[in-house]
């Protein structure tokens, strides 16, 4: 990982602006889970690190503009640079570390190229739908499955399939690996949304729900409550919510136990994961440590 963290200092210097070294400096460079993912699969390649390095770069740009898109005040633990700054500052900066893993990733095979630079598109077609669906209560299940796919699972699916490209590994069960990864990961994120506490997670308790993302345990719940209920959780959609409001979603997603079943379908697409891939124990670990994270 050192190698990798040497490889994302140096990319960061050649952009040549101290401004940016600066602005990147402030950053927490997070779990490193793809960059995790990269070097387990692609273990000898000598370019491993640089792959994971420009997949981090993508990802820090990914989360830069996504703060920015949710109105997040704090990331990593520490504020965020929408809120340091300011969000065309974040803005900028998430440009010139989408174009700066680009540019490296030029010098890569054309598949393995592809494979990376493709999935960025479809992680901002993710991002997009995301918003538009906050717009008003969600309760398709698929089409909520659908965004989270392009929205988180896309850019691990990418970076496993891209990586095992590299060592000519088979890219289609790496690929299912990540694909299930991704999307166990993402609904964890959303179950830790509302499972976890604020400090812990950096920030208030329900935050999806008041943005207006109904996540699976919203969706769920919607699914089997009594129509008065429905219109009450209805009508909290996108509002700041009371303590009293805040007791009483958790309370019915108790009685449904809609967490529960979530975390039920998290655990099916991770024991998928594992299925493809139960020969390789470091990579059934990641798995393993992902779905039992609390943060
Ligand atoms: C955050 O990803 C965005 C989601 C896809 C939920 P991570 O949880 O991997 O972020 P860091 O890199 O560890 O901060
Ligand atoms: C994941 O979505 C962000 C990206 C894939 C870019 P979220 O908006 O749920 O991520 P967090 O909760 O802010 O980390
Ligand atoms: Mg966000
Ligand atoms: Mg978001
Ligand atoms: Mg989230």
């Amino acid at each position: 990982m050192q190698r990798v963290e040497q490889e994302i200092a140096r990319l960061i210097d050649e952009c040549d602006y101290k401004e940016v070294t600066r602005l990147f400096s402030t950053l927490s460079g997070g779990k490193r889970l793809r960059a995790k993912l990269i070097l387990k699969i692609a273990q000898n390649h000598k370019d491993a690190p640089l792959l994971a390095a420009i997949v981090e770069l993508i990802h820090a740009a990914s989360l830069l503009h996504d703060d920015v898109i949710d109105d997040a005040e704090l990331r990593r633990g520490v504020p965020s640079v929408n809120a340091t700054e300011d969000s065309k500052t974040a803005v900028m900066l998430g440009d010139i570390l989408y174009s700066k893993a680009f540019t490296e990733l030029v010098s890569f095979d054309k598949e393995v190229a592809r494979t990376i630079a493709s999935c960025v598109t479809a992680l901002s077609k993710g991002e997009m739908m995301d918003v538009k669906m906050s717009e008003s209560f969600n309760y398709d299940e698929k089409l909520y499955l659908d965004m989270l796919y392009l929205k988180t699972a896309t850019l691990i699916e990418a970076a496993a399939k891209a990586s095992a490209l590299l060592v000519d590994k088979d890219a289609s069960k790496y690929a299912t690996y990540g694909r299930n990864l991704g999307l166990s990961f993402q609904i964890i994120d959303d179950i830790l949304d509302i499972t976890a506490d604020a400090k812990t997670l950096g920030k208030p308790a329900l935050n999806d729900f008041v943005e207006g993302k109904c996540t699976l345990p919203y969706i769920y719940l919607y699914q089997q409550l009594e129509d008065d209920a429905k219109s009450r959780l209805i009508s909290l959609h996108k509002k700041e919510l009371d303590e009293v409001d805040t007791i009483w979603i958790k309370d019915i997603m108790k009685k449904y136990k809609t967490v529960e079943k979530s975390f039920e379908l998290a655990l099916k697409l991770s024991n998928e994961a594992k299925s493809v891939m139960h020969e390789d124990s470091d990579l059934v670990a990641i798995l393993d440590t992902m779905i039992k994270r609390t943060f």
